[in-house]
């Protein structure tokens, strides 16, 4: 792999012990890709540093960079935590060894120099690539956003790579950093358009096993498609699939028509979407019924707009003295919410607007402490790693307002 003067240093030592590592781990991964040299970056989201995944070794690695003076060289952001920074006391089943060592993960980052946005919609508030930005981010959810809403180039990185772009400022140019292989495999032909935004996230999980690593191109989706619903269609396409990016003609910076995003060649597939393809895929995501415990909503955390909305459906009502609403969000959406109303609302009728985490981060400590519960949620992604991708919880999938009224009815209307 071809390095810059400055690559070359870093790789040597002149920028310190971490960033030597950091680089010597980067040009593996390069060499592994057969990628031709490094490319500067802008910023980075790591995802996945919570205890549940990188356990008492992954705190040590972490805190042993922070004590060696590593400092990231972009700005960063990190995905959810285990525990709401903002109601420990509220959520019994943290406990406090748990919450110690969450906090010991968020401290050690910290001193590194990320800033703990605990998101992953980070790009709601505040790390927003451009159109052509190199960046290195991490989360299955928010990689194909910045990729196929705002055109920037990101690959699937894991936590450990972005992190090791952050401490350099570089990454592998592979991937999706190369518009080769940005470029649309798969046409993907909607006979009938979604009409909720759930139906976007049920979507992309459908089209993600069919496609698995192969770039899709949706036809027939409307232009007037909101910001959620791409959020949505994202999510699910990363979770069921490898991939971190689809095309929309006309809603994809880099995409005009469809034959442009298939360089004027045939598509290698054409796969055509019927109603009853999603609704098939629902029903198989659907592992629980009647009564529930847990309504989550927010997967990936809700944006202003749809906790306005939340908080409409929510006006005057009561949620179910057996059931927990939980409203998923990011801190400045919680604190703009709040300014809004909308957070009163939402507890004045017995929910909770959360913020930090999600359902799917405390899926495994709520089997631990409750057993197999029953969940709602308006998510695909979220519905599969609760229910049949894990086998954690028993789940029910459906739109914001199915959701809301099993909340207030305490049991799921079929
Ligand atoms: Fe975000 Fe958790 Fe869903 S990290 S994308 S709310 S699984």
């Amino acid at each position: 792999m071809r390095l810059a003067k400055a690559e070359r240093g870093m790789l040597e030592g002149e920028y310190g012990e971490c960033a030597a590592k950091a680089m010597e781990i980067l040009v593996k991964l390069g060499e592994a890709y057969n990628a031709a040299r490094m490319v500067k970056i802008s910023s980075t989201h790591i995802a996945d540093l919570v205890y549940e995944t990188i356990g008492d070794s992954g705190i040590a690695f972490i805190e042993d960079l922070a004590n060696k003076g590593a400092k990231v060289r972009v700005f960063t952001t990190t995905n959810v935590t285990g525990i709401d920074r903002r109601r420990l006391k509220e959520f019994e089943i943290y406990g406090a060894d748990y919450i110690t060592k969450e906090s010991r993960i968020l401290q050690a980052l910290k001193r590194i120099g990320c800033a703990n946005t605990c998101s992953c919609t980070p790009y709601y508030f505040s790390n927003l690539p451009r159109f052509n930005e190199h960046v290195a981010w991490s989360e299955s959810s928010t990689v194909p956003f910045i990729n196929s809403v705002l055109g920037a180039r990101s690959n699937r990185e894991g936590c450990l790579s972005a992190l090791m772009a952050a401490l350099t400022g570089r990454t592998p140019l592979y991937g999706y950093h190369l518009r080769e292989n940005r470029l649309g495999k798969t046409l993907v032909k909607i006979r009938k358009h979604p009409k909720a935004t759930h139906e976007y996230g049920i979507l992309g999980y459908y089209i993600g096993q069919m496609v698995v690593d192969k770039v899709p191109v949706f036809s027939g989706l409307s232009r007037k498609i909101y910001t959620e619903d791409l959020v949505e269609l994202g999510s699910g396409l990363g979770v069921s699939s490898v991939i971190g990016m689809y095309h929309i003609p006309g809603v994809t910076p880099e995409t005009k028509t469809e034959q442009h995003m298939f360089r004027n060649e045939k598509p290698e597939e054409t796969i055509e979407i019927e109603e009853r393809d999603l609704r098939e895929t629902c029903r198989k995501l659907c592992t629980g019924s009647g009564k529930i415990d847990i309504v989550a909503l927010g997967c990936p955390h809700y944006s202003l707009q749809q906790l306005e909305r939340a908080s409409r459906l929510l006006e005057g009502k009561k949620v179910h003295e057996d059931v927990r609403l939980w409203i998923q969000t990011c801190e400045p959406v919680y604190a703009a919410a709040a300014h809004a109303g909308y957070v009163n609302v939402v507890s004045k009728a017995g929910g909770l607007v959360t913020v930090d985490t999600c359902a799917s981060a405390l899926g495994p400590l709520l089997r631990r402490s409750h057993g197999k519960l029953t969940i709602a949620t308006d998510s695909a992604k979220q519905a599969f790693y609760l229910g049949p991708g894990r086998g954690w919880h028993n789940v029910l999938l459906g739109s914001m307002e199915d959701c809301l009224k099993a909340a207030a009815k305490g049991s799921w209307e079929e």
